[in-house]
């Protein structure tokens, strides 16, 4: 299998801060803001994507940028208000990384990252903050595998293929440690991919430490 790897949040309302600076070098990027739909902003291996996929029929709208760029830390935000519109996603404004990507998952050892985020919302929220990475049979080839780091869930859910008799989707495995984290995992499809997604067993992660390849080891 291959990676790709999106830092996103499901109709987003992440901000991540950078570690310090120290001696890394903080690259001259676009910091503007961005609202339009497909809207894209290129900071050197990464990628800023609006991704406003879900919006037609919707209410509201949504703006994201880029705040500073030290070697592999990206900082972005965004801000949006949705309603409305044919139920389900309106946008997954993410973060891209768009090198060193389309590589042979046995030839990764490891994928140490640190998030940190925060959000302020009125109203009510529905909403993710996941990594998210796919992974394909191929260099490049089309994504099969769809698998998820959930560390906020507001009011939203990951795809499962079963449902309890109360509506709560079923995980396939409980109480996994991983991270310093307990997760819960799902496993589904969206119909073009086998979604696998870990949520937190309880609570909200806005500072995670960890390394995903422990993530996918266990996965496969
Ligand atoms: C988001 O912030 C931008 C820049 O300050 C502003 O122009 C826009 O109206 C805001 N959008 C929302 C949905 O709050």
């Amino acid at each position: 299998m291959f990676s790709k790897l999106l830092i996103a949040s499901l109709v987003s309302l992440a901000l991540a801060s950078p570690t310090p600076a120290g001696l890394e070098s903080r690259a001259s990027i676009d910091t503007s803001t961005h609202c339009g739909q497909w809207d894209t902003v290129t900071a050197t291996q990464y990628e800023l994507l609006l991704d406003q996929w879900g919006i037609s029929g919707a209410t509201g709208s949504q703006c994201a940028s880029l705040v500073s760029l030290s070697d592999s830390t990206i900082s972005w935000k965004t801000n949006w208000t949705w309603s409305e519109g044919s139920g389900g996603v309106k946008s997954f404004t993410d973060i891209q990384l768009n090198q060193g990507i389309n590589q042979q998952l046995s030839a990764i050892s490891s994928m140490p990252t640190t998030w940190k985020w925060s959000q302020s919302s009125s109203g009510t929220v529905v909403a993710d903050v996941a990594y998210d990475l796919f992974t394909s049979n191929t260099a490049g080839g089309s994504n099969v595998n769809e698998i998820m780091i959930w560390l906020a869930n507001y009011n939203a859910g990951p795809i499962s293929s079963s449902y309890s008799s109360s509506g709560q989707p079923v995980p396939v495995a409980s109480d996994i440690s991983l991270a310093g984290q307990s997760w819960n995992l799902y496993s589904g499809s969206n119909g073009a991919n086998n979604v696998f997604s870990f949520l937190p067993v309880s609570g909200t992660i806005t500072s995670f430490s960890g390394d995903v390849m422990d993530f996918l080891n266990l996965k496969r």
